[in-house]
């Protein structure tokens, strides 16, 4: 059921910065900003030979960052995405094995166009669990 890492999230006050370094040391090929509203984020992904690093910063004042980056003023690591194949069949396994699904645990459609759902840290060793349909 569980697939490749998809990518690794940080968070930062500003994403286009934060990934020009990947692009100017690493070489890595940086997308352009992209806002999600409905996430309450935008988006940079540095692509990497084997996954990706998203970089994520707060878009509108209901932000679910803006928290995070009052307790992390220089940014810092928010989640880690896994692919699954069938992410209904994904969610009603983990909750029937008592992990807890965040909001109203319907997928929504993530940063690749693909559903995605959230998994609570505390079911997780204290990591922020994304799950995305490949
Ligand atoms: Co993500």
């Amino acid at each position: 059921m569980l697939g490749r890492l998809n990518h690794v999230a940080i968070a930062v006050k500003d994403a286009a910065k934060a990934a020009r370094i990947y692009s100017a040391a690493f070489g890595a090929q940086i997308s352009d900003p992209v806002p999600m509203p409905e996430h309450g984020v935008t988006t940079v992904f540095a692509t990497l030979p084997n996954t990706k690093i998203e970089f994520i910063e707060p878009l509108g004042d209901q932000s679910p960052l803006s928290r995070f980056l009052e307790r992390n003023a220089e940014g810092g690591i928010h989640h880690l995405c896994y692919e699954v194949t069938d992410i209904l069949v994904a969610r009603d396994r983990l909750t029937a094995e008592g992990a807890r699904i965040l909001g109203d645990g319907e997928p929504r459609i993530g940063a690749h166009g693909k559903p995605v759902l959230f998994l609570h840290p505390k079911d997780f060793s204290g990591a922020l669990i994304e799950i995305e349909q490949a």
